[in-house]
Formats: structure tokens, C-alpha cells, sequence
């Protein structure tokens, strides 16, 4: 089973997640500390007053926080162990700066629920950056040494070189991640890296000679030591064999030209991802990220034929996840693939459109312009002045030539006067169409309006389209209403084809 959850990771976990259920957990929380560390310490401000609002709108000392303090310290469920109350409420003496304490208290009750949900033999993995772990280090020890679990290693995740010199400190080019055992009986795989024939001859303190057959060879010093027999090792064996890793990870950064990259600001490399994968779990294991972006972990763990479960909060996640499941084809999203957690009738909708938190915005907005593009519109995330814009859709009109579509998206009050100055953001923006996406039916006078913006004509199609349409949410998921637009020039036929017309043209 591949499921999909969209929604906090707290009360899927909770709700949907068995105990001992899953045999890995990675998890990548969001932090956004980076250099201030003395920001997110101190109360003091400083420097880079944006890094410290950054820090300040993920993590506040909100109801939700306080909430989740009084449980965990009044051991509301009887959820959590004497370390963990008694570190918690340590914690709260130390931290002069409660912003931390919500943080603190936030991975405390997630990490909970991540150990129950693991199986006797499973792993878990939290990526954090060297600002947070050494006491996240006191949580994990708290959650799992405590119930019998134990630490394996800090995994350095060394992922970048930086020749520049800076005066104050030397450049931090590492995350760490925590490695943990839900039981000793936790098992890893085997994982090689290749050796390079000079770590070869340094790791052995043996010279490379050669043989009088003319192969490469050290003496084994395993055998020189021990006083057997000295044997021969060929270095072509030893390189086939590869190099058992350690815990200081050599992987770059996604480089900015990749077809990998995604556009996703924490994305992480397959590659960091493979490798646990690969280490903590075998075909048809269950690998579960509870805050999974763009979804690199549910990537990897399809690719490696694992069972999976991913959880993020915002759509703009789940959008990218499908995007990225669905490959180039747009036809690969796995046969079993479960997505729960996302607007299945109107009153799912109006829900999703009327939720408040704090923690994530324009959620029914996101939802809607990526369920009607397929996932394939780019979200408008500014506040400025083009706020009435949620989403923009690139699609080919010509060789070499791409036009916009803006996309906006109303729960409720549309009326003429919308459709009046979503053709005003249309022309401000360039744009050749555009769609408003609408709770309610649309009223005659904005039917009319739509229809006195026009049409345009989109030469490769060999057809016309009116500039503005209207899509209603109860089209979007009642009638699985969907716009497709060719992407590029070669996904068109030629104009009058009738098949390329009937799979390509817009669905309008
Ligand atoms: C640092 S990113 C993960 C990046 C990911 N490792 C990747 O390679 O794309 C953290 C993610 O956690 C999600 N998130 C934050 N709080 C969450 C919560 N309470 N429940 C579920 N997801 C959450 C955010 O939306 C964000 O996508």
C-alpha cells in the first residue's frame, strides 16, 4: 500500500498510523534557523532580522503550543514517559525563549507517536541541522532509550565545500542525522560506497604492488596481523566488493541545473535518501515520512519497490508529490496509491476553504489550482499586488513560444466585479486566459462579463477559447473538470489533427 496524507502529521499519526506498523521512519521537520543561533537562543536581535521572523512565524508560543505542553506534562493519554515529562518541564527552565519550547514541544508528541508506530525492528531517522541536535539528541534518548529503544550513530551529512573564508566561524556545511533503534533488535543492511585505489592503499597502510601476472594487489593485513598466512587481496576484488560506510556522509546538494531539483526549497538528494532506504529496509518494508515536501523519500522508497506513507500539511506538498509520482508521462502514479486527507465532496470543500491555521495559508487556493492544472500550475505565493492571483499555468502556443494562463480561486462572494478584475490582472500580467475557480454558481452578469472578454486563438490547436472561463469546485470534484494544456510544442499534433485536438485541447 502507497498512502498519501494530507494534513498534520500529529493527528494522522494518532488517528490512522497502527503501532508497530512501519519498519522505517526518516523525517526532515522544518526548523529555518540556519545562522541565528544566538536569534533563537537569546532574545537578542541583530543581524538578520528575516532568518529570526522566519524562525518566529513557524514555531509560536501559541494555544496550540501551551496545549500541547499541559499534555505532555500532565501525561494526558499516559502517552509519555517519566523522561520525557521531566525533560519537558527542564526544557521550559532553560529556554528563555518560548518559541524553542514550541518547537521542542511539537517534535516531543510527533516523535512519540513515530516510536509507537514503528515495528520491534525498525529505524528511525530525524534530520535536523547542528542549531537543534543536541537537543533533539535529549528528546530521542528521552522517547527511546527510555522504552527500550537505542542510539546508533549522528550521521554527518557533509554535503557541500565552500572555499571562502569567513572571519567569525568556519562555513557549516553539514546537517546531522540522528539514527535510532526502536529495539536491539534493529538489523542494517549492508551499504557500499566505491573505493578510490589511493583510499584502498591508505586504509591497509599497504603499498598497491603488482603480480607477475600483472594484477593489481595488497598484502591482506588482516592475515599480516593476526600471524596466518599472508594472502594476497586483488584490488579489482576489493573494488567490486565496495567500501562499508561510515557515519560521515559525502553527498552534494542537489546541483541548481539537475533534473532532479524540483524547485522546492528543502528539497533533499535521492541519493541521502537511497542510502537509508537501502540500509534500513528491504523490498515490501514500509517506509513512512511524516513531513515529506516534495516527497524524496516516497520517491526513492516507490523506486526501491517499498511499501510507503507520506504525510505533509500543505497541498502545495501533496500537488508536488503527485506531480512527481506521475513522471513525465503524467501516467506513472503507483496502481495502489491511496490519497487521504483531500476534498472529496463539497462538504469536505467548504471545510477545507472555512479551516483556520495559523500554520499554513491559502490551502483551499493551492488545492483548488492544482486539482484543476493536474498539478502542473505554479503557485502565486506573493502578497503584493497581484494577490488576486493563486496560480499561473505555462502551456506552448506556438514552436518555441509559451503563453500564461492566471488562475483565481474564490470560496465565496464572486460576483461581476471579480470577473472584472481578474481581466484586469490578466491583461497586467500578459497573460492570454484566465480562470476563476468558484465555490458558488456562477451569476448570469458574471457569465456575461466572462463572455465579453473575448476569445483567443490558439494557432497550434486550431481552435478558439473564450479568455475567461469559470469552473465551479462542484465541476472540479463532482465532474473531475480538469484543464489540459500542452506543456510544449512536441506534445501538440499538428492543428485539425483530431486526435491531438481531442487529448490535448484545453477542456473547456
Ligand atoms: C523540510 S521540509 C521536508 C523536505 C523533504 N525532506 C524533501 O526532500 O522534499 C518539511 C515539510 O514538513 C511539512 N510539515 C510541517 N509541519 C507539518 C505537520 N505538522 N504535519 C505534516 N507536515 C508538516 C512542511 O509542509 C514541509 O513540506
Amino acid at each position: 500500500m502507497k498512502t498519501l496524507y494530507y494534513g498534520d502529521n500529529l493527528e494522522i499519526l494518532r488517528n490512522k498510523i497502527p503501532d508497530e506498523s512501519v519498519d522505517l521512519c526518516y523525517i526532515d521537520p522544518p526548523f529555518n534557523s540556519k545562522r541565528n543561533y544566538s536569534q533563537i537562543y537569546n532574545n537578542i536581535g541583530g543581524e538578520d532580522k528575516a532568518q529570526a521572523q522566519a524562525f518566529v512565524d513557524t514555531w509560536k508560543w501559541d494555544d496550540q503550543a501551551r496545549d500541547g505542553f499541559a499534555e505532555i506534562i500532565t501525561n494526558r493519554g499516559g502517552r509519555f514517559t517519566r523522561q520525557v515529562i521531566e525533560l519537558i518541564k527542564a526544557l521550559e527552565l532553560i529556554l528563555n525563549k518560548y518559541e524553542l519550547l514550541a518547537y521542542f514541544v511539537h517534535m516531543t508528541l510527533r516523535i512519540t507517536e513515530i516510536f509507537r508506530v514503528l515495528k520491534p525492528t525498525g529505524s528511525f531517522y530525524l534530520h535536523c541541522d547542528p542549531t537543534a541536535s543536541h537537543y533533539l539528541k535529549l528528546v530521542l534518548d528521552a522517547v527511546f532509550v527510555s522504552q527500550g529503544g537505542d542510539y546508533r550513530n549522528e550521521i554527518i551529512w557533509h554535503y557541500g565545500q565552500r572555499l571562502m573564508h569567513n572571519k567569525f566561524k568556519f562555513n557549516a556545511k553539514h546537517d546531522v542525522i540522528l539514527f535510532y533503534a526502536k529495539s536491539r533488535k534493529m538489523r542494517l543492511n549492508t551499504v557500499t560506497e566505491p573505493w578510490s585505489r589511493e583510499e584502498i592503499s591508505s586504509a591497509r597502510a599497504r603499498k598497491i604492488l603488482i603480480d607477475d601476472d600483472g594484477r593489481e594487489f595488497i598484502w591482506d593485513n588482516r592475515s599480516v596481523s593476526k600471524g596466518y598466512p599472508v594472502t594476497k587481496q586483488y584490488i579489482s576484488d576489493i573494488i567490486e566488493k565496495g567500501k562499508a560506510i561510515d557515519d560521515v556522509w559525502d553527498i552534494p546538494m542537489i546541483p541548481a541545473t539537475s533534473a532532479e531539483r524540483l524547485g522546492y526549497p528543502t528539497q533533499k538528494p535521492e541519493a541521502l535518501l537511497e542510502r537509508i532506504i537501502k540500509a534500513s529496509s528491504n523490498e515490501g518494508d514500509v517506509v513512512l515520512d511524516a513531513y515529506c515536501g516534495c516527497g524524496t523519500t516516497v520517491a526513492v522508497a516507490e523506486r526501491l519497490n517499498r511499501q510507503w506513507i507520506g504525510i505533509d500539511i500543505t497541498y502545495h506538498s501533496i500537488g508536488l508529490i503527485l506531480k512527481r509520482l506521475a513522471g513525465p508521462t503524467g501516467n506513472e502514479l503507483p496502481k495502489d496509491l491511496v490519497v487521504d486527507g483531500i476534498p472529496q465532496d463539497m462538504a469536505s470543500a467548504r471545510a477545507l476553504a472555512n479551516r483556520q491555521d495559523d500554520r499554513v495559508r491559502k490551502e483551499f487556493e493551492k488545492w483548488a489550482v492544482l486539482t484543476y492544472t493536474n498539478n502542473r500550475a505554479a503557485i502565486n505565493e506573493k502578497k503584493g499586488a497581484d494577490k488576486g492571483i493563486d496560480g499561473i499555468v505555462y502551456f506552448a502556443s506556438a514552436p518555441g513560444k509559451t503563453e500564461r494562463m492566471v488562475i483565481q480561486v474564490k470560496s465565496g462572494g464572486a460576483n461581476r466585479g471579480t470577473i472584472a478584475t481578474l481581466k484586469g490582472d490578466m491583461q497586467r500580467e500578459k497573460a492570454e486566459l484566465a480562470t476563476l475557480i468558484t465555490m458558488d454558481e456562477p451569476t448570469r452578469p458574471m457569465i456575461e462579463e466572462a463572455k465579453n472578454a473575448g476569445q483567443y486563438e490558439h494557432v497550434l490547436m486550431g481552435r478558439k477559447y473564450d479568455r475567461i472561463r469559470i469552473v465551479t469546485v462542484a465541476e472540479l470534484i463532482e465532474q473531475g473538470a480538469r484543464l489540459e494544456l500542452p506543456l510544449s510544442y512536441d506534445a501538440v499534433k499538428p492543428a485539425g489533427s483530431k486526435q491531438g485536438g481531442n487529448q490535448l485541447g484545453l477542456d473547456l
